[in-house]
């Protein structure tokens, strides 16, 4: 028989700056679910990725002076380590810049276009021209541009729009039906009473005053506006509109994890658009709650963001996993501190967890030479209780985690370890082992708790992959059929010969105050410390420096570049060749005074293409902290074509 299938999302995330601890979050959250039912037996697709279009991507990779493929293949390359050090397992990971997704996007705006769900327009909104970009009124900041301060204008541009108000009678009926599809229930609320019963709006699809998009194939200029192609990912990742083999096997998936702000896209946009298409419906969006720094979201620009890898190196990836699920209900908002992981690290791991493992281990070790029990043991008044609160709390674990009640789940665990640490403390090993006539009762003890610790070490498998692993070392296991998720539900499979040994600490201690004096509360990461250049510069070698190659160019021509306030188009003569080369400089020189400057090329730096434009090198430039900038050029008369070294 097949086995049941089980499909699992995260959102795609953008990939516009290195990832932060909230992603994290979501990311962990699926892969404890996903390894979860992997134990279980289930046939599981576990997807995440990225989303990759739009004017913002589009604007960091012209910041950075690279084409918006370049910027997101590096950041991406970061987002894939990221994962592999937090151990997430998932089974595939999209970008929307993959050949696939692009062409299932554009079947998928075809289709509807052509079926009538799609529709041109005008889509009105209020413009920055030196940004380039629509706002509406409330994003307005003082009425001005919320980024750069400057006036904006009404414009209008001409769109296609997805008739999405023609679901909303279908949309409503679909989540009073299925009370189980938006969790937690209060988000289900929230989405009727304040974005469906008052009224939906048609959703804008396309737009032209960007490029960096997956096209319209029907009408040049048009890009596909983000939200269409970001949700379609979850089935173009399966082959939908194409060889669709996993399509079929894997969707509708069980549930899509989102962060509360983008409920609304995946309970009203994305179910309308599977709606038109005459797909089914994901079983289950559950939208979580923020990770908050002082109260406050995270922000790149507040500088609070919190780098998971810096959290990970120092403290391992099983004990942040566990923090994250453990700390906060996954579907409210909770606070982070330094202090609040410390703490759970020192009295939950070390504490519980760690010295149970190692006093058990290292008792089995002392009493029983070898590290083996004898086949003679003797039960006590506990054991029974002992038992029955391990059943109790299997039970409720499963269920928990089945509804992804994550730290509830953790609690359920952790119930069971601080019950085998009182054991311990009524039992009193030590003292049993004063008397030879003793051995068979102390033998029974140390058996109940290394049985007790293999079913902890097997709930804990999802939440801390590496932590389980190290745990049966040392009870003497290994992965197999003492391992297998249905054996916790059966006390007393573990052999009698099993050789318990002594391994490492499996979560030291960590000095609180010495810890949190050098993390510097509230953020691992704080904003780049003000220091002059010098000090922080790395010395490079002279070989290190003659590896850039700089040359005099004389500009012989040079233009706006179209539809792009800060970019330069110039002809620069080097020698005997001419080379095209694209500048952020338009703000600080019109093309015609620039004609004629000798200037310093960068001229071995991989070509690039910028706004259409294969831009053969770079412009040495100066710039100060008020935004001046000038071109760098020969203080006398030099040559185009010579070496500047
Ligand atoms: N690209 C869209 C999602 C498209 S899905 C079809 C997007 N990307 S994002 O990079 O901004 O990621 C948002 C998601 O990251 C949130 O929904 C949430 O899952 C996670 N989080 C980002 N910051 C977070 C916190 N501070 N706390 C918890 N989760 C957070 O939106």
């Amino acid at each position: 028989m097949s086995k049941p299938t089980y499909y699992i999302t995260t959102p795609i995330y953008y990939p516009s700056n290195k990832l932060h601890i909230g992603h994290s979050y979501t990311t962990v959250a699926g892969d404890a679910m996903a390894r979860y039912k992997r134990l279980r037996g289930y046939d599981v697709m576990f997807l995440t990725g990225t989303d990759e279009h739009g004017q913002k991507i589009e604007r960091r990779a012209e910041e950075e002076k690279v084409t918006p493929q370049q910027f997101v293949d590096n950041i991406v390359d970061g987002i894939k380590e990221l994962w592999k050090t937090m151990d997430i397992s998932y089974d595939k990971f999209i970008r929307t810049t993959d050949q696939q997704h692009k062409d299932t996007v554009q079947k998928i705006f075809k289709k509807l276009y052509d079926q009538g769900d799609i529709y041109k327009s005008e889509y009105s909104g209020l413009y920055c021209t030196p940004c380039e970009s629509f706002y509406t009124e409330v994003q307005l900041k003082d009425g001005k541009c919320p980024d750069c301060d400057r006036d904006v204008e009404e414009v209008k541009e001409e769109s296609y729009f997805f008739k999405l108000s023609k679901y909303q009678d279908k949309l409503i009926q679909h989540i009073e039906s299925h009370p189980e599809f938006i969790q937690p229930q209060s988000r289900q609320n929230e989405m009727l009473n304040n974005f469906l019963r008052p009224g939906l709006e048609d959703l804008c699809v396309s737009r032209t005053s960007f490029k960096w998009g997956i096209p319209v194939t029907f009408d040049e200029g048009h890009v596909v506006y983000v939200w269409l192609d970001a949700l379609s990912n979850y089935i173009s990742a399966l082959g939908f509109m194409a060889d669709d083999e996993d399509y079929k096997k894997y969707w509708p998936a069980d549930v899509h994890l989102v962060g509360k702000e983008i409920v609304r896209f995946h309970t009203i946009i994305w179910p309308a658009i599977l709606m038109a298409l005459g797909e089914p419906l994901p079983k289950q969006v559950f939208g979580h709650g923020w990770l908050v720094i002082d109260g406050g979201k995270m922000s790149k620009s507040k500088g609070n963001v919190v780098d998971p890898m810096v959290l990970v190196d120092r403290y391992g990836s099983d004990a942040i996993r566990y923090f994250l699920l453990r700390e906060v209900a996954f579907g409210q908002d909770g606070n982070f501190t330094n202090e609040a992981l410390i703490n759970r690290i020192n009295s939950d791991l070390a504490n519980d967890l760690g010295n149970l493992v190692s006093r058990t281990t290292a008792m089995t070790m002392k009493y029983f030479d070898g590290g083996v029990l004898p086949a003679e043991q003797q039960g006590n008044e506990f054991d029974d209780s002992i038992k029955q609160l391990i059943a109790e709390n299997v039970t409720k674990m499963e269920e928990n985690i089945e509804q992804l009640f994550f730290n509830n789940a953790l609690e359920n665990i952790w119930t069971i370890i601080r019950r085998l640490n009182k054991y311990i403390d009524e039992t009193m090993p030590w003292v049993l082992a004063k008397d030879e006539s003793n051995k068979p009762k102390l033998a029974g003890v140390l058996y109940t708790l290394l049985e007790s610790i293999r079913i902890v070490s097997i709930m804990i498998e999802p939440f801390m992959p590496r932590t389980c692993d190290k745990i049966w070392q040392q009870i003497g296991i290994s992965r197999g059929k003492f391992t297998a998720w249905d054996t916790i539900h059966d006390f007393g499979l573990l052999p009698l010969d099993v050789k318990a040994s002594k391994g490492e600490n499996i979560f030291p201690r960590i000095d609180k105050d010495k810890e949190l004096a050098q993390l510097e509360t509230p953020t691992l990461t704080p904003p780049a410390p003000e220091v002059p250049a010098e000090e922080i510069v790395e010395h490079i070698t002279i070989d290190d420096f003659f590896k850039v190659q700089l040359k005099i160019g004389e500009v012989i021509e040079c233009e706006k570049v179209p539809k792009a306030d800060k970019l330069l188009v110039s002809k620069i003569k080097i020698g005997n060749e001419t080379r095209t080369i694209v500048s952020g400089i338009a703000q600080h020189y019109e093309p015609a005074d620039f004609v004629g400057k000798k200037v310093v090329v960068v001229t071995n730096l991989k070509p690039v293409k910028l706004r259409g434009i294969m831009s053969e090198g770079m412009i040495l430039c100066a710039s100060d902290d008020d935004g001046n900038l000038v071109a760098v050029g020969p203080l006398g008369e030099m040559v185009s074509g010579a070496i500047v070294k």
